[in-house]
This record gives structure tokens, sequence and C-alpha cells, in this order.
């Protein structure tokens, strides 16, 4: 990437949104967003061949929005990022082949960027960034990972979900509630109208030592209580919230042994369960008793979005990192064996 006004072009077509935006030296240009949720609701969950095919129609009127957004010329453009895993395969490969056939066309170099690395680094678009070194709290649909991070790249993983994500546990859980789909968000709202006091659920994995994690038994927890009771709005409310206390909880109870473990005191919570208001709360808290600082992405940039992919991969093409001209996805792809950026 040359050296003046590096400009990358960010492509996130991992799952369910369509994000593409634009981050340069000066900071974030552009940023746009298309999410699929209306299109998948009407099946309960994401459909994976129509994430694709969707992905395919929006990339391209989304990155002319972004040029505009920035009053950019494509000829002003320094690189092309694109999330090459993990995720969807199909939903990848839309991703991945129009952001290396731009980039081939446009004469510049193309980096494919880890997505769990773009939700780690999200925070570092805020006004007020984290420092190095961090404990990482990822939590989101497909992960939730605790990760001692030294720098871009170095990531050692300290403990993780044995079974359900935090984010899956959400959506699961809310569509045996009957609250529809996307979960988090629709079980959060139902939440607030619950009382904390009238159940209680287990803090899984917190009596015994380690950093892993297991929230499979919360859904069934769920599913027991619904069964015993009738579910009527305030049951299901109340269910909700406990629920909801009990993956906070859970996940303090972590973050607490593990900044004590490492010595460190700088928290970082990203992924779209991150956007979760009483788990903020409960991290708050926490983060206040330890003399720790805890940040979190703006609420936009939890989820899946364009801007995390263009910072991510914006820091790899300064540092030389390139892809090659074949066009290449993981769907699996542990964070662990990223490396921090080097030439290629
Ligand atoms: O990071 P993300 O957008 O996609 C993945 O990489 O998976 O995370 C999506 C997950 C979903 O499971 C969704 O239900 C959850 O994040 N989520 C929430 C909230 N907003 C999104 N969970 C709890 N509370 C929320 N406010
Ligand atoms: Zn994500």
């Amino acid at each position: 990437m040359s050296k003046k006004n590096r400009l990358v072009l960010g492509i996130e077509t991992s799952c369910d949104e369509t994000g593409i935006a634009i981050y340069s030296d000066k900071g974030l240009l552009a940023d746009t967003l298309y999410s699929q949720v209306a299109m998948h609701a009407e099946y309960g969950g994401v459909v994976p061949e129509l994430a694709s095919r969707d992905h395919v129609r929006k990339i391209i009127p989304l990155v002319k929005q972004c040029l505009a957004q920035a009053k950019l010329n494509t000829s002003e453009l320094s690189g092309v990022a694109y999330t090459a895993g993990p995720g969807l395969v199909g939903a990848l490969f839309a991703g991945a082949s129009v952001a290396r056939s731009l980039a081939y066309a446009w004469q510049i170099p193309s980096i494919g960027v880890h997505h769990m690395e773009g939700h780690l680094l999200a925070p570092m678009l805020e006004a007020t960034p984290p420092s190095f070194p961090f404990i990482a709290l990822l939590v989101s649909g497909g992960h939730t990972q605790l990760i001692h991070v030294k720098k871009i790249g170095d990531y050692q993983l300290m403990g993780e979900s044995l079974d359900d994500a935090a984010g899956e546990a959400f959506d699961k859980t809310a569509k045996l509630l009957n609250l529809g789909y996307p979960g988090g968000p629709a079980l959060a709202r139902c939440a607030e109208g619950g009382d904390p006091e009238r159940f209680t659920f287990p803090r899984p994995m917190t009596n015994r030592a380690g950093l892993d994690f297991s929230f499979s038994g919360l859904k069934t927890f769920a599913l027991t209580t619904s069964q015993q009771h009738e579910l009527d709005p305030q049951t299901r409310a109340d269910i909700a919230r406990a629920f909801e206390d009990a993956v906070a909880d859970t996940l303090a109870i972590k973050c607490k042994r593990a900044l004590q473990q490492s010595g460190l005191s700088t928290l970082v919570v990203a992924g779209g369960v991150s956007a979760n208001k009483r788990l903020r709360h409960t991290l708050n808290s926490m983060c206040d008793e330890q003399k720790a600082t805890v940040f979190y992405p703006r609420h936009e940039f939890c989820t899946d979005n364009g801007a995390m992919i263009a910072y991510a991969g914006y820091q790899r093409l300064l540092a030389g990192e390139h892809d090659e001209l074949s066009i290449q996805v993981r769907p699996r792809w542990p964070l662990s064996e990223l490396q921090p950026p080097q030439l290629s």
C-alpha cells in the first residue's frame, strides 16, 4: 500500500449483514450496512443460501454508496479488506470474490481479514481506544472467548465456550420463549419488564477453576422453567431476566478471573452480545471493583459491520501484508492461528 493517503475499503459478508466501510489515515470516512434480518425472520433464523444471494445483490450498491459518502473515486482507494472467515462459506465467498476482483481491477492489494479480529479491534475506532496489552471478551453468535491480547495479531486463547456461544444461547432461549428472531435484542427487550427475584438460574462452570464457559444448560433451564409455569407475558419476562442475569454474571466472573490471572487492568468487550445493556452494567461494576478499565465498541459496531473489517485490514495492509491472486475463504479459522502483521 502506498505511503500517502491510505484508504482501505472494507467488506463484511460473513453472515446476515452486508457491511461496507472506508477507513483511512484520517479515521473512518464512510460506513454503510444492509441487514438481512427481515428476510431471514420469516424462517426463524439465517438461511445460508439466501444470505449468499443477497450479499451478491447488495455489495456493489453499498460500495458505491460508501464512495459517495466519502466523496471519493475508486482510483483513490489503496487497498481492499474483506472477511475471509470464520462464517458461512457461501456468504464469505460472495464478499471475497467481489473484493478480490475489485482489487485486481483497481490494481491495488487486498487482504482477507479474520472476522473475530475485526470484532476484537472494533473499540479502536472510538475516540478513546484501549491500549495494549488487554484481555478481550469476544461474545458473538458463534464465539465466546477470553483472549490475552499483547498486540495486533498476538492472541492467546485463555478460555472459550465448550458448547453454545453466548449469542447462540440468547437466540435459542428467545426462540423457546417465542420472542422471535433475532433473539438477542428481543430477549433483552423482554427482560426489561422482568422481576429479577422470581427465578434464579445457575452460573455455569463458575464454581470450578478455569476460564471456559458452558451456556447450553441455561437454555435447558429456561425450557424447564417455562414448562413448569403458564407462559404469560410476565412469566416470559421473568425468565428472560433470570437468563440474562445468569449470562451477564457468568461472563463477569470469568472476566474478573482472567484479569486477576493475567495481572492486566484493561478489558475489551466486543461482538454482538457486547451491545447488551445488562451485560455492560454488570461488567462496569466488576471493573470498578477491580480498578480495571473496560472498553466497548459503539452500539452499531458491536454487531457485524464493515468498519471493523476496514480497520483490521488497514492495519495489516499498512505492514505490507496482502493476498495472493487466488480467492480463499476459511469457514473455520481459529483466532490463535493469526500472527502479528508481517510482510508476505
Ligand atoms: O457479532 P454478531 O453480529 O455476529 C456474529 O459474529 O455472530 O453477533 C450476533 C449475536 C446474535 O446471537 C445476537 O442475538 C446477539 O449477537 N446480540 C445480542 C444483542 N444484540 C445482538 N445479544 C444480547 N443482547 C443484545 N442486545
Ligand atoms: Zn460477528
